[in-house]
């Protein structure tokens, strides 16, 4: 199996990602807090997915373009935001088909960390936004790797593989560990600067019943980490 390769169960993550702990009461919640009043923000979403994000983006005012590498994911998300939406095939590792400083934010819902070298595709991020425009991102946290892992290539931007089930079909994915140091180096290089660095809870209405035992008593675990970059 090709991996990381979202057309091949496009359907099955879509459908696990919009009711999903990780997804839909823990990091969908946090990007749009993030990104806070976005009413009339002319918003790029990069690996859009089948579009959630967009959707709740739209819903609080902002003028969004999306774009995702999967074709599949792309047709999810025409079908959840109608035929008029302003959806791209397109790679974040690759020249994006946006004018310069056509857009006031990025938002990159854990897309990143299939990529790795971030330094170009963030300058290309940089080019398509205005000075003092925002990227709003959200990638696994480091220290998840470190502590599932082990610490021998913590401080390697290394690839590694996971299986999980999405409604019920397997997949793997594939992407870079990225030690935290590495981040920040690629945001500098690439000409942002960090301005919000985040470890939200989750929502408050997560169900009790979606929550691991262990966790039931706390409102924050550790699982992705978010980040706030304005373009310098
Ligand atoms: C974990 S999903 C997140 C989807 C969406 N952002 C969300 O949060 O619901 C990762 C998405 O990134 C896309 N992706 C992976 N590599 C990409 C790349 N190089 N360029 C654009 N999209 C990519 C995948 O196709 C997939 O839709």
């Amino acid at each position: 199996m090709t991996t990381s390769d979202y057309d091949t169960f496009a359907a099955a993550y879509a459908s696990e990602n919009d009711a999903s702990l990780h997804n839909h009461y823990y990091e969908r919640p946090a990007m749009v807090r993030l990104a806070g009043d976005v009413d009339g923000r002319r918003v790029l979403d990069a690996g859009c997915g089948s579009g959630p994000l967009t959707a709740a983006l739209q819903e609080k005012g902002a003028v969004v373009t999306a774009f995702d590498a999967s074709r599949e994911m792309v047709g999810l998300a025409r079908q959840r935001l109608g035929a008029d939406a302003d959806l791209h095939v397109a790679d974040l590792g690759a020249p994006l088909p946006f004018d310069d400083d056509a857009f006031d934010d990025v938002v990159a819902s854990l897309v990143l960390h299939y990529l790795q070298d971030w330094v170009a595709p963030l300058r290309e991020l940089r080019r398509v936004l205005r000075p003092g425009g925002r990227v709003i991102l959200s990638v696994p946290h480091p220290s998840v790797y470190l502590v599932n892992y082990g610490g021998s290539t913590y401080f390697d931007v290394t690839r590694y593989s996971e299986e999980f089930t999405f409604d019920g079909q397997e997949a793997v994915l594939t992407y870079w560990h990225r030690p935290l140091h590495a981040m920040s180096d690629a945001f500098t290089e690439a000409g942002f600067q960090i301005s919000v660095i985040s470890e939200p809870p989750h929502a408050a209405d997560t169900p009790r019943d979606l929550l691991p035992e262990h966790l039931r008593d706390r409102t924050a675990f550790v699982c992705f980490l978010f980040f706030v970059l304005e373009a310098r």
